[in-house]
């Protein structure tokens, strides 16, 4: 009896419990626990050359943006990115009671209840129908925030009235800088449609290899099965403070729902996102902070690692079925289109990290006076 036993555990056991330590360490979608508070040692690592390769990059996204505006090659003036909404809907932004004291900076710093607006959108700088490959946008505008602005920092005198968040269907961005998103949108621009043609631009460009991993990355991302926007999470990968601490920001279902079968027709995920909230009367997303913990883990500067620390609910985001009729409204369409959802309009205790959201701070106004937009 005791022979069996401990051969039982040899075998069986044993290696079970082996495998699990092992498939633990290992499996790639695994986000770890947080015991205790979250690390305050992240730095900005910003290049000396930072300002003038920014600047360069900045041209380079006007020219793009202005010759996509041309009215002689039959395309629409708007956003230089993420042209085409979805559905803009308003939201509330539910804070809540009883956070960790690491969550309780910013807006999260007390339970408050604030407007909102959600703009979804498809990312492509042109109108491209909902069945071809997008990245997918999640923007979101938090209203009557109060406090120091993080566009000039603290002190300066100058207060940020809102608190916006911009998210896409990833935990990672598919690119390593802006200088790549400035290049393959020139290089698309060039190539009308034609991938061969993408790729030898981008490769006369950037070289070879460097072509092969941006073209593979995009893919990749733009490739992804996307069920729906009621049914997808949602990520700013990339940082932003949290107080002393940093952190990437994420949306989720609060319950999770299954896709509807919606007719595969040209705008169906704006069919899909109002039939989930017609059925279920309400849609709510949970508000989450994913902090850093470690550089090589939850990297400042490098959007294309996913961060791997846990997540942490910090408010409620909800919509409910009677904001179908104002977001039916062709006036608060018109109005919300000449907004500005800008990373940068909000508080120093959000502040925007990372080169990708320190480029982010001149391309996003630039865009909008380019269109009109406040
Ligand atoms: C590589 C750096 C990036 C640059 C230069 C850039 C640039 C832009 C620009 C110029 C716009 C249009 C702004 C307007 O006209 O109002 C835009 C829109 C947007 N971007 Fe980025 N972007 C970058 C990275 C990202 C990242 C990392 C995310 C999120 C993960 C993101 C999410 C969005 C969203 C959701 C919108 C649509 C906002 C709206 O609905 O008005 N972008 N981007």
């Amino acid at each position: 009896m005791v022979l069996l036993t401990a051969d039982i555990f040899y075998w069986c056991v044993l290696p079970a419990l082996v495998l699990f330590i092992i498939s633990w360490n290992t499996w790639p979608f695994r986000t770890s626990t947080l015991t205790g508070d979250p690390s305050t040692e992240w730095k900005e690592l910003i290049p000396d050359d930072e300002d003038d390769e920014n600047r360069k990059t900045m041209q380079c996204l006007a020219q793009f943006h202005m010759k996509k505006n041309n009215k002689e090659l039959g395309r629409e003036a708007g956003r230089t990115f993420h042209l085409r909404p979805t559905i803009v809907i308003p939201a509330k932004l539910t804070v809540l009671d009883g956070l960790p004291d690491y969550c309780q900076h910013g807006i999260f710093a007390t339970p408050k209840e604030y407007d909102s607006v959600v703009r979804l959108s498809a990312g492509s700088a042109t109108k491209k129908p909902d069945s071809e490959g997008d990245v997918r946008g999640f923007a979101l505008k938090v209203k009557g925030v109060e406090g120091d602005s993080a566009m000039g920092g603290n002190g300066n005198g100058s207060k940020a009235t809102e608190q916006n968040f911009l998210m896409i269907q990833s935990n990672k961005f598919a690119l390593e800088n802006a200088a790549q998103l400035a290049s393959v949108s020139e290089s698309s621009q060039k190539a009308r449609g034609n991938p061969i043609a993408l790729f030898k631009d981008l490769a006369a460009k950037e070289g070879l290899l460097t072509a092969i991993g941006m073209m593979k990355s995009l893919l990749s991302e733009v490739g992804k099965p996307f069920s729906g926007f009621a049914t997808t999470t949602f990520n700013t990968c990339a940082p932003h403070k949290c107080g002393p601490y940093a952190c990437r920001l994420g949306l989720k279902l609060s319950t999770d729902r299954a896709p509807n079968e919606v007719a595969d027709e040209e705008y169906f995920l704006t069919k899909d996102f109002e039939k989930h909230l017609e059925e279920s009367g309400e849609l709510e997303y949970d508000l989450q902070l994913q902090f850093f913990t470690d550089e090589s883990q939850t990297p400042i500067e490098d959007p294309t690692v996913a961060w791997n620390s846990a997540f942490v609910t910090v408010a409620k985001l909800t919509i409910s079925k009677e904001s179908l009729s104002v977001a039916h409204d062709d006036n608060f369409v018109k109005e919300v289109e000449m907004m500005s959802f800008n990373l940068w309009k909000g508080l120093e205790d959000h502040r925007p990290l990372g080169h990708v959201n320190r480029a982010r701070k001149s391309a996003y106004p630039q865009s909008a006076e380019r269109r009109g937009a406040v």
